[in-house]
């Protein structure tokens, strides 16, 4: 984190003590100001029109990366990422011819009708009229970020993926997305959410496109319109946008019930995470490793985020996709701008490839099961930093494609027949999403290995493709270019048998649709089972059909007593009979989020400032946090700048400006509320206290406090007498997220 006052813990006491004030006025007044995330340019404008005269060449933000200059077939160019960019100061055509004006077509008299001649308006028009692609059919709504991964060494014995050796490092792109909106549509709704990485690899580009959560609500890919077009808003009148809480989804998966699994991921807090940086990611499927010496083995892939998984509580996913429906794009960007840079850590678990493909009774190729970590463990292999933003969203997050065939030596699909599909789809997609088949030219899709494929031509071709003889085999060519035959260097599908009549089935074991979702419920804290409840009750209250809501009702009997009774109750409906026998199950612990402390960077903290308030010490406090990586946000009655006590603290929200949903915490100082409290300050206060975060505060920020009915002994609440000691409670609290033991459960 830019900016750093942490190691001056002295300068918080400041007020209270008198004989050291000079000394640390001076001093805040000597600290560089605070860097805020969110600077839209490299450079600060003037407030007046800019001269040509004074033409600058474009400078990236510190915090942008863009794609490896390599050329379409992979090889590198030498050239700097931006060489890509425009250049020059002058305005042109698109062929470069200079312009004199780009203010007026080109008219017969100043108040005639536009010429048909006017080759730049039409230039400019034609290209606009174009400027958009279609969205994706799923997952429209992401951001991206550039990074690099970082292999641990401890899976070369698994797999002979060059970028799996040890201190491996690969050039990434990871774009995270909802599901069911459109690109445009609020980030924080409840859904599912992409995890799609691109390793751009020397043995070529492998992706690995999965999800924050470890199942799939449909076994088998043939399925995927089905659960979409069921999801997606009614095709009448096209609502509701972005969201499960409709008639149709209800309708199909309260019949399809092998999507129960994922229906129990969908209402828990994992639809609803806190921030793509606190997001736990799984491929899924069961993919299977080959190591140098052609062994096999059968692997699950997680990414673990090192700040913890965590999420948002309903009222506020709601209330942000108002105030902030960027929330989550925004919440990346500024980590990244701020150097708190995202860090997960790549993780399999491993099992034997058995004939079966099955372990310890779980079928290995069913995406609606998970093996539990209790059972196999999650082994580390490597590390991903995300480190740079995009320089420019539309080439790289929305021209990024991901597929599942692209695979890397030492890495294969199984036969999970959502998998099988998948390899079909995205291909499929992009040809139309992309504008023909040349799409893996865009620079964020080049390789940055060498590619010598036989593809030829087509809409878009950027390659200036040499040679005569684009197949096999030829002499005209010299024989190029060479399969790599059994040298071992090139791509091997591993040898596995089949067998079977052809048939349009699923395997028995794929029946069981309840043992899973129960294992899921009995594994989760009393505080999120009341949110799982809560979930349920809010969309089945969505639904109008009511017979809907009985059919899902009694698929919930079938999961757990406790679930079905609750959620009726909330419907005021009767809950039906189990119609099996809840399954014996063991729970997971690893699947509940809470219980345990985390690092707080990146966490975004209110700092309420008022006419009363020492600035000396709020800036010390922010200084404090911001050095201590966290981003604290000045909050005062209106914007500008305060000053006094020998320093200038800028404002970062006015009261106008402010709400609570941004934050993760409060700090009131001392003197920031008058008497009585701004209205606004009230609600909050008490938008904080319901969402079950931390509160801070010095001196007369107690009596805010009992203004907005806070309970003197509330969990995560701390006053203290001086500035100098809230750092430690407020890092306290936030490493627990939340103070869960303020929200209510009927556990
Ligand atoms: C385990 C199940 C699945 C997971 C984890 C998953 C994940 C994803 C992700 C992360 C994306 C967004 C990629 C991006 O950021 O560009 C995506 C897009 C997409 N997925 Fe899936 N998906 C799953 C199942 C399926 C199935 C079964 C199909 C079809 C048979 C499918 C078809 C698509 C399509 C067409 C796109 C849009 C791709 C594009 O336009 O570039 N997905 N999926």
């Amino acid at each position: 984190m830019p900016g750093s006052a942490s190691s001056h813990p002295e300068a918080v006491r400041s007020a209270s003590r008198p004989a050291s004030l000079d000394l640390l006025e001076a001093h805040v007044a000597s600290l560089p100001p605070e860097p805020i995330p969110g600077v839209p340019a490299a450079t600060t404008p003037t407030s007046g029109r800019p001269d040509p005269a004074d033409a600058q060449p474009l400078v990236p933000k510190p915090d942008q990366q863009a794609p490896e200059s390599v050329s379409p077939t992979g090889s590198p160019t030498g050239a700097p990422p931006r060489s890509r960019a425009q250049s020059g100061a002058v305005l042109t055509t698109s062929v470069g011819l200079p312009l004199r004006d780009t203010d007026h077509s080109l008219k017969a008299g100043a108040r005639g009708p536009s010429l048909l001649q006017d080759h730049h308006l039409r230039e400019k028009i034609t290209h606009f009229d174009h400027e958009r692609i279609p969205e994706r059919v799923v997952h429209a709504r992401g951001a991206g970020a550039h990074g690099t991964f970082v292999s641990y060494g401890s899976a070369a014995n698994l797999s002979r993926a060059s970028f799996l050796a040890a201190d491996v490092e690969t050039p990434v792109f990871v774009r995270f997305s909802t599901v069911l909106g459109s690109r445009g549509s609020a980030d924080t709704v409840r859904d599912t959410r992409g995890f799609a990485t691109k390793f751009y690899t020397d043995e070529g580009v492998f992706d690995l496109v999965g999800n924050n959560m470890p199942v799939f609500f449909i076994q088998d890919g043939i399925k995927f319109p089905d659960i979409v077009h069921a999801a997606k808003p009614h095709p009448d009148r096209e609502i509701p946008q972005a969201q499960s809480a409709h008639d149709t989804f209800w309708d199909f998966v309260s019949l399809h019930t092998e999507a129960t699994h994922h229906v129990m991921w969908a209402m828990s807090d994992r639809a609803i995470p806190r921030s793509y940086r606190m997001m736990e990611g799984f491929g899924v499927h069961t993919f299977r490793l080959i190591n140098a010496d052609g062994d096999t083995a059968l692997v699950k892939f997680h990414w673990k985020p090192l700040l913890g998984v965590h999420s948002l509580v309903w009222e506020e996913a709601q209330m942000l996709a108002g105030f902030d429906p960027d929330f989550h794009r925004r919440d990346l960007a500024d980590s990244i701008e701020a150097g708190a840079f995202p860090q997960y850590e790549l993780g399999v678990q491993v099992m034997p490839d058995s004939e079966d493909q099955t372990f310890e009774g779980i079928d290995l190729l069913d995406p609606t099961k998970i093996v539990p970590e209790e059972l196999a463990p999650v082994q580390p292999i490597g590390m991903l930093t995300l480190t740079g933003n995009p320089t420019n969203f539309f080439a790289e997050t929305e021209q990024i494609a991901f597929h599942l065939g692209n695979l890397v030596p030492g890495i294969d699909v199984t036969n999970d027949p959502l998998l099988q599909a998948r390899l079909f789809s995205y291909l499929d997609t992009q040809l139309t999403r992309l504008g023909g088949p040349n799409f893996n030219q865009l620079p964020i899709n080049r390789a940055q290995s060498p590619v010598n494929d036989m593809l030829r031509d087509g809409m878009h071709q950027t390659a200036v493709h040499e040679g005569i003889a684009p197949y096999q085999p030829n002499s005209l060519d010299g024989g190029l270019p060479f399969s790599t035959g059994t040298s071992g260097a090139g791509f091997i599908e591993a040898p596995q048998p089949v067998t079977g009549a052809k048939v349009r089935q699923a395997p028995a074991s794929f029946d069981d649709h309840f043992s899973q979702p129960r294992l899921f419920w009995l594994s989760l804290s009393d505080v999120e089972k009341q949110h799982l409840v809560d979930a349920f009750t809010f969309e089945l209250s969505k639904c109008y059909e009511k017979p809907i809501r009985q059919r899902q009702l009694s698929v919930l009997a079938n999961v757990d007593p406790d679930l079905v009774a609750r959620v009726a109750a909330g419907l005021g409906m009767p809950a039906p009979a189990a119609e099996y026998e809840p399954a014996e199950v063991e729970p997971s612990p690893a699947l509940s989020q809470l219980g345990q402390s985390w690092p707080t960077d990146g966490r975004v903290v209110g700092l309420l400032a008022g006419p009363g308030s020492s600035l000396l010490d709020v800036a010390a406090v922010q200084q404090a946090l911001n050095g201590a990586g966290m981003t604290c946000l000045v909050i005062a009655p209106v914007g500008g700048e305060l000053e006094g006590d020998g320093v200038t603290v800028t404002v970062q929200r006015s009261l106008a400006t402010a709400r609570s949903v941004e934050l993760d915490a409060l700090i009131i100082s001392d003197g920031a509320a008058g008497s009585p409290p701004d209205p606004r300050l009230m609600v909050m206060v008490t938008e904080l206290l319901r969402h079950c975060k931390a509160i801070v505060g010095w001196g007369s920020a107690a009596d805010l406090l009992t203004a907005a009915g806070c309970p003197p002994d509330a969990a995560g609440v701390v006053i203290t007498s001086d500035a100098a000691e809230i750092a430690q409670p407020l890092q306290h609290a936030l490493a627990q997220h939340r103070a869960w033991e303020r929200m209510p459960t009927g556990g």
